[in-house]
């Protein structure tokens, strides 16, 4: 290729995208796990967001041009001063080897809009929502029951979270608390799946919704004229579920069109 048309190309082709963000200190860590933790970092006062929103996060925070950026769901109440998350550590991954040498006190880039559809007010109104979370999927359901009047049009709610082993239920003790005094309106029901006799249902979401465990042991039926479903992380489990649902006469949420499932895939 001649010189000149090579400078041509090279100007045409658009520049990368340098997000517009800030640096945000991490406030406070918790960790779950060795490799699953939660951390909180400064929220900013024009950062405004609904519960299933997600955030962009990028490291380094000394050469945002050369940052790695990555999706994480906000598992904060949009009331909260600060803004919280879910991570767990990828082994050799960009963004979580990065992120999880970081202590209190670091920063971290944090790009000025917040991004997603994994908005329950894409749904159409129903009677039951289930929430259904494999992993750090159980993200935007925590920020969902954080959030004040969040859930009102909702009769019930069904929480169902499938982890590999018990110390992988992030958040249990908080989503078993109002549970247990919600008069059964909210039914949290904990799957682990690589330990036995932990939780009172084992095996896989899917399956445990094909033979019809799942419904039994929250006393619900699990039908398109008056449930709606949420379904959040694992790519396997999302894809599984949307053939499952699809058979049983669930339908998508498009724009200007409410249905009755709504999906979020992590990866
Ligand atoms: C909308 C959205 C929201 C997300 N929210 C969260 C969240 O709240 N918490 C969270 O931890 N992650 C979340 N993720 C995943 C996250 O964005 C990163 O993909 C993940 O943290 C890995 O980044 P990495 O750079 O460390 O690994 P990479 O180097 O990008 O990943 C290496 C490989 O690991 C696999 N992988 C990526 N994420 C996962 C995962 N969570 N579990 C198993 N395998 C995975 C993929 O095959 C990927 O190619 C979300 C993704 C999307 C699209
Ligand atoms: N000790 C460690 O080093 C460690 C521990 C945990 C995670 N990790 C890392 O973190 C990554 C994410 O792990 P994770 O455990 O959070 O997520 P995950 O592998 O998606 O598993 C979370 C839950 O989802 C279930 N699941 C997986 N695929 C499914 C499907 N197709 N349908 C229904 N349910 C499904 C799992 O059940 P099954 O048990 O049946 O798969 C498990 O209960 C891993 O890839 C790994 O890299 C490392």
């Amino acid at each position: 290729m001649a010189e000149t048309d090579a400078a041509a190309l090279a100007l045409a082709k658009p520049a990368p995208r340098v997000p517009r963000s800030t640096a945000q200190r991490i406030s406070a860590i918790r960790r779950w796990t060795p490799v699953l933790w939660s951390i909180r970092i400064e929220r900013p006062a024009d950062y405004l967001f609904q519960p299933g929103h997600y955030a962009r996060l990028g490291l380094p925070v000394d050469t945002p041009e050369a940052a790695v950026w990555r999706p994480y769901s906000i598992v904060s109440a949009t009331t909260d001063s600060e803004l919280e998350f879910l991570l767990v550590l990828i082994p050799g991954g960009a963004f979580t080897s990065q992120l999880a040498a970081l202590r209190e006190g670091d920063t971290v880039l944090l790009e000025q809009a917040v991004f997603g559809f994994f908005l329950d007010s894409q749904l159409a109104p129903g009677d039951t929502l289930w929430m259904l979370a494999t992993g750090t999927g159980l993200g935007p359901y925590v920020s969902l029951l954080r959030t004040p009047g969040a859930l009102d049009r909702y009769a019930r709610v069904v929480l169902v979270h499938s982890a590999r082993h018990a110390d992988e239920l992030a958040y249990r003790d908080e989503i078993e608390a109002p549970a247990a005094v919600s008069h059964g309106r909210l039914s949290y029901v904990p799957i682990v799946t690589r330990e036995a006799g932990v939780s009172a249902l084992t095996g896989r979401i899917p399956q445990l919704i094909s033979d019809g465990a799942l419904q039994a042991h929250v006393g619900r039926t699990l039908e398109p004229a008056d449930s709606r479903i949420m379904v959040c992380g694992n790519p396997e489990f999302t894809t599984e579920m949307r053939a499952l649902l699809a058979e049983r006469g669930f339908t998508p949420c498009r724009r200007n069109s409410p249905g009755s499932m709504l999906f979020e895939k992590y990866w």
